[in-house]
């Protein structure tokens, strides 16, 4: 369970996230969604502390995360692994290597890690690409691989991290549709089949609608709306993004697909399949 407690950010006069509280229960899917600058990403980066609150507390069962320093602090990272919408791998080495850095904070130095995962590691690697449907690409440089590849990957690594709870800051807004909804669908896989806590801000009001259990709006560093899809009425939706009627348009979609093969996958490439991580 997160508790946030009055959670403030500020950069110089602007304040980036402003007096937040809500707690979030274990194994919620929430969606974070409001105008640019609401404060969505400073948000996230609070909660793996990639930023620092100014002022206010961010708990998670129990254990204080804002103030973690050192050694508890790698820990709290480990257990709290991150998407981004860049994808963030490391395009000159290969899909496999890509993954496998996942599992760097689980070891106690940085040294050799190319050549040093175990046996046991490269197994858990594959078998997380292929429950992504993406293994065929294991050797390939990630920096030739689609975008959707590519977020496929990423999450992929952040199964590694065996986390508690998975941050995407908005993962599919460099996607197309089909692959946004596969980049969904996973999430959606981890949050169910593994009870991870996924927390993801989303530009797209009907992914939020279709994927989240809880939606967050935010508008000016504030939640101004915090409940389930079904009580995001239109009045709360104004009140999100105010007069920016085009963030409002729920038929400019990212995984709205209108063909009939919507839950057909791109050509070549196999949809998500179980996977047991436990005992590898
Ligand atoms: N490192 C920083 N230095 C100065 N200002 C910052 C910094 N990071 C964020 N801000 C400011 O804080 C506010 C919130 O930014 P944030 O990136 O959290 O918004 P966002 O909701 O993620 O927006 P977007 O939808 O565009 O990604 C913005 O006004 C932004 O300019
Ligand atoms: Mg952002």
């Amino acid at each position: 369970m997160f508790e946030f407690k009055g959670l403030t950010r500020r950069f110089g006069d602007k304040t980036a996230v402003d007096n937040v509280t809500f707690d979030i229960p274990a194994g919620q899917m929430v969606g974070v969604i409001g105008r640019s600058g609401a404060g969505k990403s400073t948000l996230l980066r609070m909660i793996n502390r990639l930023a620092d609150p100014t002022s206010g507390t961010i708990s998670f069962g129990g254990r204080t995360v804002s103030t973690l320093r050192g050694a508890e602090l790698r820990r709290w990272q480990r257990d709290c692994a991150m998407i981004f919408q860049q994808f963030n791998l490391v395009p000159r080495l290969d899909v496999l290597t890509n993954v496998l850095l996942g599992r760097l904070n689980h070891r106690s130095t940085v040294t050799s890690i190319l050549n040093l995962f175990t046996r046991e590691e490269r197994i858990m690697a594959i078998a997380a690409l292929e429950r992504l449907g993406i293994e065929q690409s294991a050797l390939q440089a990630a920096g030739t691989l689609s975008g959707g590849q590519q977020q496929r990957v990423a999450i992929a690594r952040a199964l590694m991290q065996e986390p508690k709870v998975l941050l995407a800051d908005e993962p599919i807004a460099s996607l197309d549709p089909l692959n946004a909804k596969i980049v969904m669908d996973a999430l959606r896989d981890i949050n169910e089949r593994e009870g991870i806590t996924v927390i993801t801000n989303l530009h797209t009001l009907d992914t939020a609608r279709a994927y989240c259990q809880r939606i967050i709006g935010m508008a000016q560093g504030r939640v101004v709306f915090d409940g389930t899809p079904d009580q995001l009425t239109s009045e709360a939706v104004s009140e999100i993004y105010g007069a920016d009627q085009s963030a409002i348009d729920e038929s400019m979609t990212s995984t709205a697909i209108s063909k009939p093969n919507a839950n057909a996958v791109a050509a070549g490439e196999r949809p998500l399949r179980p996977l047991v991580l436990a005992g590898v």
